[in-house]
């Protein structure tokens, strides 16, 4: 029996090892970073950021606060970027005065993280900083700094390691690509 995300892949992109590895690296690096910092915050962006979160955590030695903000930018299953993006469910812990990284699974156009971004500054924090897991540059339509990039990706939609397809497969260990015609029968 071939398992059920089988028939809407085209492609494992980036494969456990070599996430797992890119994530390891990216810990090492915000450590070296924020080493003797008192009070880090990551802001896990849900869903997507839920197991980027999670992973590179367990790789941080600075200690830190997580706290998680729902936001979205996309109709119900879609796959284009709707321009328009709304804060779903906001974080409980204060920002000020905090050195918030933001932990976002992908940026597309930008547009989430543009919104997110801003809401955040207003909330005056000692410092904020952007780790992204996957980034499409090619895609992007506002302009932002992203400080840690895990991987560049060409202008595909994928799916796995926190992504969804229609809301599924945001289990799976490695990052996959979504074939063309790819749709659930959601
Ligand atoms: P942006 O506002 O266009 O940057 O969209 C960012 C959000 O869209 C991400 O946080 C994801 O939730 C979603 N997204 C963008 N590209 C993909 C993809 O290829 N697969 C799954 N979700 C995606
Ligand atoms: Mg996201």
């Amino acid at each position: 029996m071939p398992l059920e995300y089988e028939k809407y892949l085209q492609e494992v992109l980036i494969d456990e090892a070599s996430l797992q590895s890119r994530i390891a690296q990216l810990g090492a690096q915000i450590n070296l970073d924020y080493a003797g910092c008192k009070n880090l915050l990551l802001l896990c962006v849900l869903k997507g950021g839920v197991m980027f979160l999670s992973d590179l955590s367990r790789h941080l030695n600075v200690p830190h606060m997580i706290d998680f903000m729902a936001a979205s930018s996309y109709g119900i299953g879609g796959r284009q970027s709707a321009g328009s993006v709304r804060i779903d469910m906001d974080m409980r812990l204060d920002v000020k005065d905090k050195h918030v990284l933001v932990v976002e699974d992908i940026i597309d156009s930008g547009h989430t993280l543009a919104f997110v971004l801003k809401t955040l500054r207003n909330r005056e924090p000692a410092s904020l900083k952007l780790c992204a897991l996957l980034n499409k540059q090619s895609r992007r339509e506002v302009d932002i700094k992203v400080d840690y990039i895990g991987f560049d990706i060409e202008n595909k939609f994928v799916f796995g390691y926190g992504l969804d397809l229609d809301e599924r497969f945001r289990n799976l260990r490695f990052v996959g690509v979504a074939r063309a015609d790819a749709a659930t029968d959601e």
